[in-house]
């Protein structure tokens, strides 16, 4: 039976979160905010204007996410091939994340989410790099909802580095072969304090995941909309979560009815 999701109106913020039917609700949504450029080139702009933009959606996006209920917020941010663009739009970013962090922490903080990074932080400024171990010592106690940005990061490298780990501790007689699993593996992942995303939402219409949780992925939902980054709102979340709700995970087995 489809579980629908609760009024698609905007929460105002002092609702509280809407746990109605939680076993509905994707506990890990993750997001690939992709479009920005295009929002902006389309309106004769240029990307680092849809760049900008796309940080009202996160606001938009992270309060909202909470407001449902949803416990684990993944959003790629930048990617380990996204150095290959010109210079200027990779430090136009650097400066928008600067930006973003120097007005968002304390809300969030305030909000009760828990800010973590996943991705490769040495290879990022230093200036950023002590904001992201400040943001996450001012946001540790939060526990409505962990907002993890993807800095940096890309799937493949994460899977290397784990590699590595694994192979230094069976070369240190420290683990046997036999006894990498599943676990052991994900363990050394960047991920291994969350749960696998229930859902992951790719916008701008673009269908692949570009070296996004190439592993966590395994049995996750897929969702492409249509809409840039800039243009997803409350609305196109809630939307999501209704498709979402519709979907029947199996991993494997049977249909749990019907
Ligand atoms: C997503 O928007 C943001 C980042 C990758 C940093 P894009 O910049 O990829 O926008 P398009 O895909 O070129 O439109
Ligand atoms: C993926 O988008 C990375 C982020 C959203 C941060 P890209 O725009 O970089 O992906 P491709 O190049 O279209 O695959
Ligand atoms: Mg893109």
């Amino acid at each position: 039976m489809r579980r629908l999701m609760p009024g698609r109106r905007a929460l105002s913020a002092d609702e509280t979160p809407q746990t109605a039917d939680p076993r509905a609700l994707p506990g890990h949504v993750a997001i690939i905010m992709d479009g920005n450029g295009r929002w902006a080139t389309g309106r004769g702009l240029p990307r680092i204007a849809g760049h900008k933009r796309g940080i009202n959606s996160v606001r938009k996006i992270t309060r909202h996410a909470r407001l449902r209920g949803v416990k684990y917020l993944t959003l790629f941010a930048f990617s380990t091939e996204n150095w290959l663009r010109p210079k200027e739009e990779v430090h136009g970013l650097f400066d928008l994340f600067r930006y973003y962090m120097r007005r968002e922490c304390r809300t969030l903080a305030r909000e009760g989410v828990r800010i973590r990074f996943i991705g490769d932080a040495s290879e990022m400024p230093q200036d950023i790099q002590a904001m992201m171990v400040e943001a996450e010592a001012m946001t540790s106690a939060g526990d409505t909802m962990t907002l993890i940005v993807a800095l940096n990061y890309g799937s493949r490298a994460e899977i290397v580095t784990a590699t590595q780990r694994l192979a230094v501790k069976v070369a240190a007689g420290a683990l046997s072969a036999e006894a990498i699993d599943d676990a052991a593996i994900a363990a050394e992942m960047n991920t291994a304090d969350f749960p696998d995303p229930d859902l992951i939402i790719r916008t701008s219409g673009e269908q692949r995941l570009s070296n996004f949780l190439l592993w966590q992925a395994a049995y996750s939902e897929f969702l492409f909309v249509d809409s840039h980054w800039p243009d997803f709102d409350e609305l196109s979340f809630d939307e999501c979560l209704d498709r979402y709700c519709q979907r029947d995970r199996r991993f494997g087995g049977l249909r749990k009815s019907g």
